[in-house]
């Protein structure tokens, strides 16, 4: 790893291949390579508040080599929509974008997922090129070529696929993320971590523990991490249908006690990253019931987890029956043939050992054995298990 420098992998999605650019405070940098696309336009698909925190000197380079035209609205799940679309690629037209024109995705996942349905929508497809500013973004939803937005039902109802020129990052842009962001961010990695690389979990503790989450070190290696796992699970499988199943680790009951909490609290509720950290501690207990993980391995989880700051028990104020109806619902049911009693889910015979096949390493799990788990995860139970206690510092906790 080269810390301040400037990096560069290849990210291979199945057949679609592309470049990701990383370094720290290389703005400049991006723009040289965007610069280099020769486009007659740079289309920027951003929100307000990324903006206003980091767009004027990154756009300023940027228009050394084209104009730039502004696509902003004001942050939030809102701006994906198909209102805004509409209005972002009316506005397009009316300023002149040609086909030669590039689709600059800046900003979080929302103005990512944006800005690509709209590259793959402007005269049938022009070139798209990220530059991400949250971790998810930086490490999840740009390693994707899925673009979308909601439709007034739900979340990325009208979509498609669409391969972007490049994924460029300048880790410094996301040091201005709140701690609780980064937290969810090292708490997918932590989930790459268990289920793919534990060769790297040595590494993950010390970072956790030493608790400097915006030092442009942890950050990057934050990114690396992610960058091998999603490469690592996703070279074969684009549309995330088969072996990248493993990237759903801790996401069936995660997913759950997700959308559960934010019924009950809203925005101030329990992050995504959360959720799936105690999506993991399930899972974990899950493996062992199916004689997968030992207690060992259901220990580490433990320990990762507590060490985040993530919670250990059901959140209070869940109620099982709540959450198992969205267990039951969960999506991946269509990845397996299912009884009405059972469930998918990515399960562990040891760190790095999916229990499924490796085409697929969706399991089917008994309702009733994920229901035993979690009413022995009930905050008014349980004892932590294991019981020592569990690393503290000031930056990973609230
Ligand atoms: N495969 C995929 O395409 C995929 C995968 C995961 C998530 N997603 C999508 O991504 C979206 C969520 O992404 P998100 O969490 O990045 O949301 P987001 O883009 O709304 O960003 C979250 C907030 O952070 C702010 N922000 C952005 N960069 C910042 C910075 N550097 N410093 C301070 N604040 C900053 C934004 O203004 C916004 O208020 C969802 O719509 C989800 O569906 C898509
Ligand atoms: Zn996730």
């Amino acid at each position: 790893m080269n810390e301040t420098g400037w990096n560069v992998r290849n990210v291979a999605l199945g057949s679609a291949k592309y470049p990701y650019y990383y370094g720290y405070d290389c703005a400049d940098r991006i723009a040289h390579v965007l610069g280099s696309y020769d486009a007659d336009r740079f289309l920027v698909v951003t929100d307000d508040t990324v903006l206003q925190t980091h767009g004027e000197g990154f756009l300023r380079e940027l228009a050394r080599s084209a104009p730039v035209e502004i696509l902003s609205r004001p942050a939030g799940e809102e701006m994906k929509s198909l209102v805004t679309l509409e209005a972002h690629l009316e506005q397009a037209v009316r300023a002149g974008a040609s086909r030669r024109s590039v689709v600059v995705a800046f900003g979080g996942g929302v103005p990512g997922n944006l800005g690509g349905l709209l590259a793959a929508l402007l005269f049938r497809g022009v070139r798209l090129a990220h530059v991400p500013t949250t971790t998810v973004a930086a490490m999840d939803s740009t390693l994707s070529l899925k673009q979308a937005v909601n439709s007034r039902q739900g979340k990325n109802h009208f979509g498609t696929y669409h391969r972007p020129e490049a994924i460029l990052t300048d880790v410094q842009f996301l040091q201005t993320l709140p701690a609780r962001e980064l937290r969810s961010g090292l708490s997918e990695a932590t989930k790459n971590c268990l289920a793919i690389r534990p060769r790297s979990i040595p590494e993950l503790r010390d970072r956790i523990t030493q608790g400097q989450l915006h030092s442009p070190g942890t950050l990057q290696w934050l990114l690396e991490v992610s960058l091998d796992a999603k490469a690592f699970a996703m070279s074969k499988d684009t549309k995330e249908q088969g072996p990248g199943l493993v990237l759903e680790y801790g996401h069936t009951v995660g997913h759950a006690v997700e959308l559960c909490d934010q019924r009950l609290r809203r925005s101030r509720g329990i992050s995504h990253g959360e959720a799936v950290a105690f999506g993991m501690i399930a899972a974990a207990r899950v493996s062992a019931r199916l004689g997968g993980l030992d207690a060992d391995g259901v220990a580490l989880h433990e320990e990762l987890v507590g060490a985040l700051g993530a919670p250990l028990r059901v959140p209070q104020g869940l109620r099982l029956a709540d959450i198992m109806a969205v267990v039951r619902a969960d999506n991946k049911r269509g990845y397996l043939a299912l009884q009405d009693h059972e469930t998918a889910m990515v399960l562990l015979s040891a760190p790095g050992a999916p229990m499924g096949e490796p085409r697929n390493p969706l399991v089917a799990v008994d309702l009733a054995v994920v229901e035993d788990v979690l009413t022995d995860l009930l905050e008014h139970d349980a004892p932590p298990w294991p019981t020592q206690e569990t690393p503290t510092n000031g930056v990973l906790h609230r």
